[in-house]
């Protein structure tokens, strides 16, 4: 059975209570939950994982190499910052679907560049908790292939 990390960056631990405007009322909770049952229903083993600091996600990527077959990474506003994830991604080279809840392309222009999508499987942005679902379907898929 193929395992997939689930990686969710900084503040991405108060969903449901931060700006639900932006970001929906669903928690952090409810997303991982989603992600494991369809994760279950796809014949993949989930785990997730949430971190504020940069260098535990760091960690978490290089773990996953030789103990999931692909990642799923929402890496909040480290997206726009870390050139450091951006290697750490290169490093394992491991599928990685980029998962933002919110449309980055729509909001302001700092959040227009990532520095996860040159090095990412491809990005699903804007669709609310909906992105995690739609990354785990594409990361099924790419292992089917
Ligand atoms: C986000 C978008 C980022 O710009 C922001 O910093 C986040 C969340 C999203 O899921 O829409 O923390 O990654």
């Amino acid at each position: 059975m193929s395992s997939v990390l689930v990686l969710n960056g900084p503040n991405l631990n108060l969903l449901g209570t931060r700006q639900p405007e932006v970001y929906g009322s669903v928690t952090l909770a409810d997303v991982e939950g989603m992600c494991i049952a369809h994760g279950n229903s796809l014949g993949l083993k989930v785990n997730c994982l949430q971190s504020n600091h940069e260098g535990v996600m760091i960690d978490a990527i290089h773990n996953a190499k030789g103990t999931h077959q692909g990642i799923v990474l929402n890496a909040g506003a480290y997206t726009h910052t870390s050139v450091a994830l951006m290697d750490a991604i290169a490093s394992v080279e491991l599928p990685v679907v980029e998962v933002h809840l919110s449309n980055i392309h729509a909001r302001e222009a700092f959040r227009h560049k990532s520095y996860i999508a040159p090095v990412a499987l491809g990005q699903i942005a804007g669709f609310g908790s909906q992105g995690y679902v739609l990354a785990l379907d594409a990361l099924a898929a790419q292992f089917a292939t």
